[in-house]
């Protein structure tokens, strides 16, 4: 029993790590267009109409097993290009990161449902700690766990908050989820933001 529940914590201990690598890696790169931007000015020459064999926008057919692929795997491809699809979709001036953006958007628009990668660096404001959002608004629900928020440091009411992973938990507290108000009734709180909150909110520690 108590070994169970040590196994759980270590998973989602990996599942938090995992995540925050995934997005330390967005921050290398350094513009701010979003992925819909860069599908209107490069990517819809051929993905629009899907010309010479791109995959069609809006085709879940023709994206659905490229998409399995994963995302590093094609953005890999489109910034090398592969046959008919040239390098960086032929617009040099899109950092790999753009890319990634606009594939997203791409995938999504067609069935999928990944979360566009964030760059911290075009973040306009400084990022707030997990900590500071928390004892900012959050805390206004979850130190008491008000109507039902699970309360911080209470890992038992956040393991299955979080089981099926940190990406679908944050999206959720961005739309909203019964008595949690979308973003905690802060419209100002960036995704990553977000994400550091309630990771502070599982484990409190400085992050
Ligand atoms: C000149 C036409 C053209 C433009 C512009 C273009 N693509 Fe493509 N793209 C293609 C074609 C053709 C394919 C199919 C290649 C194949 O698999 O044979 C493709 C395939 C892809 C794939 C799938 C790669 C894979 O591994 O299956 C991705 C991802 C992609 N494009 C992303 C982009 C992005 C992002 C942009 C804009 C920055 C872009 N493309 C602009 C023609 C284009
Ligand atoms: C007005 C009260 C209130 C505020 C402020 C608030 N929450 Fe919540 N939160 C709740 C309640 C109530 C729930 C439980 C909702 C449910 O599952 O029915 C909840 C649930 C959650 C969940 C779990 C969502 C899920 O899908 O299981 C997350 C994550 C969360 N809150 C994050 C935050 C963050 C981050 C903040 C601060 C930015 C915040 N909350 C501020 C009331 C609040």
């Amino acid at each position: 029993m108590e070994n169970g529940k040590l196994i759980i914590k270590h998973l989602i201990g990996w599942v938090l790590i995992s995540g925050f690598s995934l997005f330390m890696v967005s921050t290398e790169a350094a513009s701010q267009r979003e992925g819909k931007a860069i599908f209107n000015t490069t990517c819809f020459k051929c993905h629009l109409t899907g010309e010479t064999g791109a995959p069609k926008v809006g085709n879940k057919e023709d994206w659905q097993k490229r998409a399995s692929k994963g995302l590093t795997s094609l953005t890999q491809n489109a910034i090398q290009g592969i046959r008919l699809m040239p390098a960086h979709g032929g617009n040099d001036s899109l950092s790999d990161f753009e890319i990634s953006r606009a594939i997203t958007f791409m995938v999504n628009q067609s069935g999928g449902h990944w979360i566009e990668p964030l760059n911290l660096q075009t973040l306009a404001a400084p990022l707030r700690t997990g900590k500071q959002v928390v004892q900012e608004q959050c805390y206004k629900c979850h130190q008491t766990g008000k109507n039902g928020a699970p309360r911080i440091g209470d890992n038992l009411a956040w393991i299955p908050r979080l089981k099926n992973g940190i990406d679908l938990t944050v999206n959720s507290a961005i739309h909203g989820h019964g008595g949690m108000p979308p973003r905690g009734e802060r419209a100002d709180l960036t995704d990553v933001e977000i994400r550091a909150a309630i990771i502070y909110m599982y484990h409190p520690v400085d992050n």
